[in-house]
């Protein structure tokens, strides 16, 4: 029995010790947090920065890997990340997105390039008032941006170019291409592509139209194209919901065998190429874009100064590539 209240007395006091304990831990961390502020001398980590990213359109998948690419980043690095952008795409709200930006008194702006001489304006204002810019995706090179992040867009175009040439029969072929948007990367692209192709004279480009970066107006075009223009063989699609969307109007029109080219490498798109739909997709690096952009300005808040562009590798997707659950099939 006394055994036993000795044991109980035991365990009440250990009770006690440990509450009394962790009552102590607490009002230690409270004065710790309280006494930080009023001593900024003995603050170890160096000031937080506020990087805002600004996309071509907010939900666009591929702007949504950018954006992770540099979420992962600046969290690695204590950074913070501000993602913002048009709901749908739209050049002047870009521009008020990046006044905005300006205002607010950013430490860093990482953009898409857009050609505009008012946007450019206000990248040079912002590096005027210190605050670095770097380009991704599509580069501003007449601007005081600090560096271009993203593919080297002419040989991309020129890259996907070769693929075309490659996979064409030896008969003329007619090709009609969609571009995302008047933008400098997809003027590149179609660029470097009409070089390419322009080598081999049984190919022609019959039609360019745009889809406004979105994959309802890529099928709406590609469709009304199949069906104005018969003789189409091939389609082009220069970035990244273009092949989706026409792969869907192939199949509306009926027509199985239009040979189908894309961009990037969203899950729709590779579906469509394990399923024998799009021959080849040329995919870019967006989450690397957004990764390298912070890295970059991590540097220079360092006191480095960055190269002025930084291309990110592009890659071929086929079913060669494609590897797992395609191996040994042959598409038609
Ligand atoms: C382009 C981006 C574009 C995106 C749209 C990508 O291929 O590089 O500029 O915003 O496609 O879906």
């Amino acid at each position: 029995m006394s055994n036993r209240t000795g044991f109980i007395g035991l365990l009440f006091l250990s009770i006690a010790f440990a509450f009394l304990l962790a009552q102590f831990i607490l009002s230690a961390l409270q004065i710790r947090q309280l006494v930080q502020p009023l001593n900024p001398g003995g603050a170890e980590q160096p000031p937080s920065r506020r990087i805002v990213l600004i996309s071509q359109e907010l939900d666009n998948p591929f702007w949504r890997a950018v954006e992770q690419g540099a979420r992962e980043a600046s969290s690695a690095y204590g950074m913070e990340l501000d993602y913002t952008g048009p709901f749908r795409i739209h050049a002047e709200e870009q521009i008020k997105l990046l006044q905005k930006a300006v205002a607010s008194k950013a430490d860093a702006i990482i953009l898409q390039g857009i050609g505009d001489p008012a946007y450019r304006q206000w990248i040079d204002r912002a590096v005027d008032q210190g605050i670095p810019v770097i380009a991704v995706d599509t580069d501003e090179p007449d601007s005081k941006r600090l560096a271009y992040v993203g593919t080297d867009n002419l040989e991309a175009g020129r890259r996907m170019g070769e693929l075309v040439i490659r996979s064409a029969t030896g008969k003329p072929a007619q090709i009609g291409v969609l571009v995302g948007s008047d933008a400098e990367n997809q003027q590149q692209r179609l660029e470097g592509f009409r070089a390419a192709i322009s080598r081999s004279p049984e190919l022609q480009l019959a039609e360019v139209k745009s889809s406004h970066i979105s994959r309802l107006q890529a099928a709406r075009q590609a469709e009304d194209m199949l069906t104005r223009l018969p003789q189409l063989s091939v389609m082009v699609g220069l970035s990244a919901l273009d092949g989706i969307g026409i792969r869907e109007a192939a199949a509306r029109a009926k027509r199985p065998d239009v040979r189908i080219f894309a961009f990037d490498d969203l899950e729709e798109t590779v579906e469509g190429i394990r399923q024998c739909a799009i021959a080849a997709s040329l995919v870019q690096q967006p989450a690397e874009m957004g990764r390298t952009a912070v890295s970059l300005l991590r540097d220079y808040f360092g006191g480095q100064r960055p190269a002025p562009q930084h291309f990110t590798v592009t890659s071929v997707l086929d079913r060669s590539t494609l590897g797992a659950g395609t191996a040994g099939a042959v598409c038609r």
